[in-house]
């Protein structure tokens, strides 16, 4: 086996990355291949890039995989891509078990076949109590979808006006108990949301790549996470965080 590729530590590793992994279409076609070849790769990729956040020690991965606007696509595609996912499931559900990884899905399973909703639902049920990295599959997920969603709960809930804070809101979305994601990486060289984590992502950094999804490598990931390193968030204060506590007046001796 060839030896594993050491990489300098990092400055800062985010917490949460979350990544919007297009150009699997550009990547199949400007091979001549069917639009599926790209998403099969794509696949592939995602399965290198999950056990690279493992390595990086990065705790929490959200991957944007289908959009609640995927939906319009040609038949074909969608079922392909769904024939994809549940592949993926079979080959490396055990495997992701083993190294520790815990799945769980945000967005909608209603609208999957019963047979995939199934499968997801019994993927997050084998693996709920692992921690070593948390992987959120965005699957039929769209961010108004999630904040509309979260309104009729609340309403159902029937919760005071008054009792309505951020907080509050968090805890009725499909991330609710995940931290806001610090990176959002997005391929591609696409420079848009998308409809990804609109709230969630109100202070993440975002890292903008021409590379598509199927070429984005573990070198290419690193690369991410130390721009992520030097980056200043401020959180609209005029100074970031300091590093060390600041002395309160009085206290010194
Ligand atoms: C991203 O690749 C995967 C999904 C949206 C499902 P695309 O299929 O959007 O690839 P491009 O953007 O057409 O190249
Ligand atoms: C975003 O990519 C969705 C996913 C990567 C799953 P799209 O290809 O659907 O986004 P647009 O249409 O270019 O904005
Ligand atoms: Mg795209």
């Amino acid at each position: 086996m060839p030896e594993e590729k050491k990489y300098p530590p990092l400055a800062k590793t985010p917490v949460h990355v979350a990544v919007i992994m297009d150009g699997n279409g550009r990547w199949a076609t400007s091979r001549g291949l069917p639009r599926l070849s790209g998403h099969k790769a794509g696949a592939e990729n995602l399965q290198r890039i999950i056990r690279a956040s493992i390595s990086f020690g990065v705790k929490y991965l959200t991957l944007y995989v289908f959009s609640t606007e995927n939906w319009n696509r040609p038949q074909d595609e969608i079922s392909g891509l769904l024939q994809i996912l549940e592949d993926v499931i079979d080959r490396e559900l055990d495997e992701l078990n083993r190294e520790g990884v815990r799945l769980i899905h945000i967005g909608h399973l209603e609208r999957l076949n019963k047979k995939l909703a199934g499968k997801i639902t019994q993927a997050m049920e084998l693996t709920r109590n692992n921690d070593r990295l948390v992987v959120n599959l965005a699957f039929s997920y769209g961010g108004r979808d999630e904040i509309t969603c979260a309104i009729k709960k609340i309403i159902a809930d029937g919760v005071a006006a008054d009792s309505i804070d951020e907080t509050l809101i968090g805890s009725y979305l499909f991330t609710a108990g995940i931290p806001d994601p610090d990176l959002i990486i997005r391929t591609s060289g696409e420079y848009r949301v998308s409809n990804f984590l609109i709230w969630q992502g109100a202070y993440s950094e975002w890292y903008f790549t021409p590379t598509l999804w199927p070429n984005f490598d573990k070198d290419e990931y690193y690369t991410a996470l130390v721009e992520y390193g030097k980056r200043d968030r401020r959180f609209g204060k005029l100074k970031s965080a300091p590093q060390t506590p600041v002395p309160v007046p009085g206290d010194a001796d």
